[in-house]
């Protein structure tokens, strides 16, 4: 018998054990729910950058605009020669610009996945020769170890595609705090926000004439059935986009098209029709609510730039000495 054999099997990788926690925990759950981080596999990915060129989806071409605009003044707040640290590397379009305005010695990109993190430290090598780039493969959500050589830099964090919209305002709070543990007391911040706007653009960003957020989402659902053994039926589900008012947010939903039953990984759930899998919450903010929310994060908000019609905005905030307060 040959020691190998071809077969047209699917490939048996190691499923991350943590995926199949969350996805047997939360579809048990009596309001039934997976983080979103699960949505971003490679098809995930995939269909997360066609969202970003789609016509609904304004928060990335309103923020890359808006960054032209921030970086005539960044000069005037952030001296050059520090250190850029970025969190999450998938914005290699928006970071050349950074470097360019405000010309650090160092760039810091920090992903979980090696592939991002040498896609953008190549586009960064290639146009900043003079730049020292430090890629980091981490989780930036648990601590992180930055780079000796950026000790003693001026540093300034760069966090942006309002990917702080999807944390709860509670875990938004803690991982601003985790942000100024890990760059330290005096260090600055520039980071973007999605704004509160009327219901139904924010409606249809999320739930496009195309169906590639559908896509996106269902893929979920997909990905549960390839990786943990399931047998969902995927048009027994459809992609719901909700405004939830009262908490400021956008929710994706996967909603029971029908009453269905099905397995993952041997265990067996049943969803009765309109029972939803909430997959990912986007929250927008209004001027004092984003103010708000990095004070609460330990970060003195220093100046901010708002893009038409207030859609968006980049804030400035640094991480000022912790003070006897009143
Ligand atoms: C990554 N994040 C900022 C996107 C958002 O707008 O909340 C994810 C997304 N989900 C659906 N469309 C875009």
């Amino acid at each position: 018998m040959p020691e190998t054999l071809e077969t047209d099997a699917p490939v048996n990788f190691e499923v991350d054990p943590a995926f199949r926690a969350d996805v047997l925990r939360g579809l048990a759950e009596p309001v039934p729910a997976i983080p979103a981080r699960w949505l971003y596999d490679r098809r995930g990915s995939e269909l997360f950058d066609e969202i970003t060129k789609l016509p609904a989806y304004y928060p990335t071409r309103t923020e890359t605009a808006l960054l032209e605009q921030v970086m005539v003044d960044l000069p005037g707040h952030v001296a050059s020669g520090g250190a850029v640290i970025e969190f999450g590397a998938g914005s290699a379009t928006k970071t050349p610009v950074l470097l360019q305005a405000i010309h650090p010695k160092a760039y810091v990109p920090i992903d979980i996945s090696g592939e991002y993190l040498e896609q953008s430290a190549a586009v960064v090598d290639a146009d900043h020769e003079r730049i020292e780039v430090h890629p980091v493969v981490a989780d930036f959500t648990r601590p992180v170890a930055l780079p000796t050589e950026i000790n003693g830099l001026e540093r300034l964090g760069f966090f942006p595609g309002s990917t702080i919209g999807n944390f709860v305002p509670k875990s938004a709070a803690a991982l601003l705090s985790h942000f100024r543990d890990i760059l330290g007391t005096g260090s600055k911040l520039l980071i973007g926000m999605d704004r509160i706007k009327p219901v139904d653009r924010l409606v249809a960003a999320y739930n496009d004439p195309e169906g590639v957020t559908a896509q996106f989402n269902l893929n979920l659902l997909e990905r549960i059935n390839r990786e943990l053994q399931a047998d969902i039926p995927i048009d027994a589900f459809a992609h719901e986009a909700r405004w939830a008012d009262m908490l400021g947010r956008i929710e994706m939903h996967l909603v029971a098209r029908r009453d269905v039953e099905f397995t993952v990984d041997g265990q067996r759930f049943a969803f009765a029709e309109g029972q939803s899998i909430h997959t990912e919450n986007s929250h927008k903010y209004g001027q004092r609510g984003a103010r708000l929310l990095l004070l609460a994060g330990g970060w003195t908000p220093l100046a901010e730039w708002l893009a038409p019609h207030e859609a968006y905005v980049i804030m400035l905030c640094e991480a000022h000495p912790d003070r006897f307060a009143p």
